[in-house]
This record gives C-alpha cells, structure tokens and sequence, in this order.
C-alpha cells in the first residue's frame, strides 16, 4: 500500500513547517488551534486534537467516569474500544453487531444493557454510518446511557446532514497512517459539550489549568497525550485533500458496485467514506486487510463467552477490495476491474 502525496500539497506542508519554526512554538501553538478549527468546519462540530484515536476514547470515557460501570463495545473491532474502557476502569462487554453494516446490533445491545451499563461505544465500522445509529440514540437516551462514536472510519460520511460525532456526546477520530485522513498519528476529539472539551484540553496535558498566569494541575488522570504543531501542520493540509481522496474513493466504489452484489449496501441518501470496501463470500485475487480479522476476536472473546453469532460470521465471510488512494489499478473499466479482482 501507498501513501500518495503530491508535491503541491508538499510545498503547502513546508511552508506551514517554516511558520513553525518563525513561531518558535512546537507544541501548544497557533497552527494546532487552526487545525482544531478547520476540522470543526469540516465535521460541522467543536473538535480537539490529541495525540492518537485511542487518546480520543479514553479521554471521552474519563470524563463520563466509567470506573467500575460496563461500556457495551463492538465484538468485531479494533482492540482500541476495549482497552480504553479498560484504562478508564470499566469493564468491557462484548456486543454483537448486524450483517448488514457490520455497526453494533439494537437488538444486541437490548440484550447486553444491565442496571450496570454506563455507556456504549459505537463504531461507524469500514467508513459508512451505523445504519441503526437513530434507533440507538433513541434507546441510550430511554435508558439515559452515553453513547460515545468511534469514528476512526468514518471520516467523510454523511447521513441526513450529520456525520460521525453528531449523534453521541462525543466522537473520536484518528489520524493513524492507514486512515482515510493520515497524519502518521493523531486524533481528535468532536462534540458540542463544552465541558467535555475543555476537560480533554486539560486532560491531554496532565491535567494543566491556566488561571490569571498560573499553572494547576487538577485532573489527576491526565497525562501527556498533545499534538505536536508539526502534526497539526500536516492535518490542515491533509484537510484540503480530503475532497480529493474522498472523490477518488467514491469513483472506485461506483465501479465495484456494479462488480460486487454481495456486499455492504449503502441506504439510499447516505455518503460513505469508504475506508473499506467489504464484499461478503467472495475470493479476492487482490484484497486489503479484513476490516477485523478472527485473530481480534480470539484475543477479545478468549475467556469470556461472548454470544457475537453475526461477529464470528462476519470474520469468516467478509473481505476487502481495494480502495485505498493510489490503488494501482483504479482507472480500468469495470470489466477489466472485475478480471483483476475477482477469481
Ligand atoms: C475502530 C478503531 N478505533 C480506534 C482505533 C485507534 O486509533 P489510533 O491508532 O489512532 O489510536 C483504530 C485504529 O487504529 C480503529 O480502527
């Protein structure tokens, strides 16, 4: 796989680097705050950056407190989910999703939620919304449950003017080097609590508070999890890219579309991002990594007797077409795609 960056946007990048080094701030700067507001234009909600995706989770889990509570999270994802809830002192339970979006099952979480649950974190898998996320807004709040959204995925998809953060107290982006929006690292933190985000402020740096020119530190949980202006150069630029990788994705995907019956159907008014492209029961001659693979699973469920019928299913049947930015063969026609890809 290919990172592609053109050299226009690489003169951008330098030029923002030597703004760095005028400024004589590294870290804590200028270009950090720009990034922070060109992304909140871009996802249409307050943002705050740190450090990486999973930076992201824990600090939105510390400030609900889910020490000693159970925090529903996808059976089928990355471990990212589990750990934080982990780190921030809850119990993870794993929950089972749909086959249709691969996105955590109503039904799933009905049957999971305890007196005990505090929150549910949703991931927006594979770059489409959660086709049951308005159901599963409206049960978190009947059952007054933070719903925390992981979009390490989603960057790019719409549903009915909202995109991935607007629907839960928060979202959490990463900018990890495979994203759709790759800074190497990075993450961000989006939602309309106010409160919330200024505690990530301080959380992503040891807890520090300045008040009239002194410094306290009052979070005892915080650490350092900041961006650096350099990454946060790196993330203004990528921002005007993102038309650019997500036209090029949906064009591949339009192709595929009319390759592939068996897969991931997108509801009609809904935009994906297309991170992944996932067919069910097709052998791929050319294939990106699962979205998850068995081996998550087996790590997450080993000792625990997860009922996750459609995760397990899901391991076995799904797989990727390519449609990274600089897939090789993106410009055939579709018969000739149809010849590359499938068997
Ligand atoms: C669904 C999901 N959540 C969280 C993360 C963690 O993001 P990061 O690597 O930026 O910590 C990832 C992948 O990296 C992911 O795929």
């Amino acid at each position: 796989m290919v990172i592609p960056f053109e050299e226009e946007y690489r003169k951008e990048f330098y030029k923002l680097e030597e703004k760095i080094f005028e400024s004589n701030m590294w870290s804590e700067g200028q270009i950090l705050r720009d990034f922070e507001e060109k992304f909140s234009e871009y996802v249409n909600i307050d943002s705050r950056a740190i450090s990486s995706g999973g930076a992201a989770l824990l600090a939105i889990l510390e400030y609900i407190d889910v020490k000693g509570k159970d925090v529903l999270v996808p059976a089928n994802t990355f471990w990212a989910d589990a750990r934080a809830v982990q780190m921030a002192g809850g119990n993870p339970i794993f929950t089972d999703c749909n086959k249709e979006d691969l996105c955590l099952s109503l039904n799933d979480i009905k049957k999971k939620t305890t007196d005990n649950t505090k929150a549910i974190i949703l991931v927006h898998i594979g770059g489409h919304i959660a086709f049951e996320v308005e159901e599963i807004v409206k049960y978190c709040k009947e059952k007054n449950i933070y719903l925390v959204e992981d979009c390490a995925h989603v960057h790019g998809a719409w549903w009915n003017g909202k995109t991935g953060g607007h629907y839960g107290i928060a979202g959490a982006y990463s900018f990890y080097a495979t994203k759709t929006m790759p800074l190497g690292d990075g993450g961000m933190v989006v939602s309309r609590d106010k409160n919330l985000l200024k505690f990530v402020e301080e959380f992503r740096n040891y807890g520090k508070e300045v008040i009239d020119n002194h410094v306290y530190y009052r979070i005892k949980d915080g650490f350092n999890f900041r961006m650096s202006e350099f990454v946060a150069a790196l993330g203004i630029i990528q921002l005007k890219r993102m038309k650019h990788i997500l036209d090029w994705k949906r064009e591949l995907a339009k192709k595929y579309d009319q390759i592939f019956d068996n897969r991931v159907k997108i509801p009609q008014g809904m935009v994906s991002g297309y991170y992944k492209y996932i067919v069910f029961d097709t052998n791929l001659k050319q294939k990106t990594g699962q979205v998850f693979g068995p081996g998550d699973l087996g790590t997450y469920i080993s000792g625990r007797d997860a009922e996750i019928p459609n995760s397990k299913w899901i391991t076995e049947h799904h797989s990727c077409a390519p449609i990274y930015l600089g897939y090789e063969y993106a410009g055939k026609s579709i018969d000739e795609l149809r010849d590359i890809l499938i068997y």
